[in-house]
């Protein structure tokens, strides 16, 4: 729920710490401005002008967690959990870990992660509304807002201890502000060849080259390497379902009809073995 990391948050326009109103029915800044609860738990943190994005759309949102809800991505959840709880312990202190997840989705990595962390509580921040209805009811230490990654973040200097990003956009000098000294950032990056099997016979987008390298570079200044980078490879069955998902849930979704899936899906087997790759790299700041 909000309440519980509204220690975390400050307003977007001007950086001044957020507080609870009307029972948390509204976010308030010290400067004055207000910010309104949905009815769906989560808060749209955003400057006047409202978002420049949308993110994913509701039938994205549906489809990836009809995939993630089948287990097909749980060595890539293990991995991550497994390394924000590393860095949770460089923690100097015992206290209630703050984490943030960027671009969160529908919360199946931030709450499987609260889950192995008692106490800890966590922001799940993305751009899409309809992901944002997902988080608030991931997990009851998640406190669900819309922002956009690339924008001042809505929180407060120095007080997250792990961000995590699967998958999703990312915001160097936003990170390496929000982040405490011994925190650190946590990013999956699909790797060439991830989900080959799939691309020739549905005709879908492949991963870019060169992913990490531009990481690297865009962080230099704000984020440097902390541990040796885990390359993570594992098979996995898809039956036709599962397969509509993934597609339904990346960015092949905006490019390929109904009609046009279903006809290339006509002369797949009823299930096919694909091959799932990524890469975990972790981040500290550069002080
Ligand atoms: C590929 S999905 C990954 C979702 C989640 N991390 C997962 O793996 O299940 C990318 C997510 O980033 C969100 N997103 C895209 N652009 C964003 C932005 N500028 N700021 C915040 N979130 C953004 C999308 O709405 C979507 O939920």
């Amino acid at each position: 729920m909000l309440a519980d990391v509204i220690d975390l948050l400050a307003d977007p326009v001007d950086g001044t710490p957020l507080a609870g109103a009307d029972d948390c029915a509204r976010l308030v800044a010290e400067s004055g401005h207000s910010y309104d609860v949905a009815k769906q738990g989560y808060v749209t943190l955003a400057p006047g002008a409202g978002l420049k994005h949308k993110g994913d759309d509701a039938a994205m949102v549906e489809a990836r967690e009809t995939y993630l809800s089948r287990g097909h991505f749980a060595p890539f959840v293990e991995a991550v959990t497994g390394a924000v709880q590393d860095v949770v312990d460089l923690a100097p202190e015992e206290h209630s870990p703050a984490l943030l997840e960027v671009g969160a989705g529908t919360g199946y990595y931030l709450a499987h992660t609260l889950d192995s962390l008692d106490g800890a509580r966590g922001v799940g921040l993305d751009i899409s509304t309809h992901a944002a209805k997902h988080l608030a009811k991931a997990h009851p230490r998640i406190g669900a807002v819309v922002a956009d990654a690339w924008e001042r973040l809505p929180l407060r200097d120095g007080v997250i201890d792990a961000i995590s990003v699967v998958f999703a956009p990312r915001n160097p000098a936003e990170f390496q502000r929000v982040l405490a000294p011994h925190g650190q950032v946590v990013v999956l990056t699909p790797a060439a060849g991830h989900l080959d099997e799939l691309r020739a016979p549905l005709g879908i987008l492949g991963v870019e080259e060169g992913k990490v390298e531009r990481m690297y570079e865009q962080a230099k200044g704000y984020l440097e390497q902390a541990a040796d980078p885990v390359d993570i490879s594992f098979p996995i069955v898809l039956d036709k379902a599962s397969i509509i998902a993934q597609v339904g849930m990346s960015p092949s979704a905006r490019h390929i009809s109904a009609e046009q899936l279903a006809e290339r899906m006509a002369s797949l087997p009823e299930s096919i073995t694909v091959t799932a790759r990524a890469r975990l790299d972790r981040l500290r700041p550069v002080r």
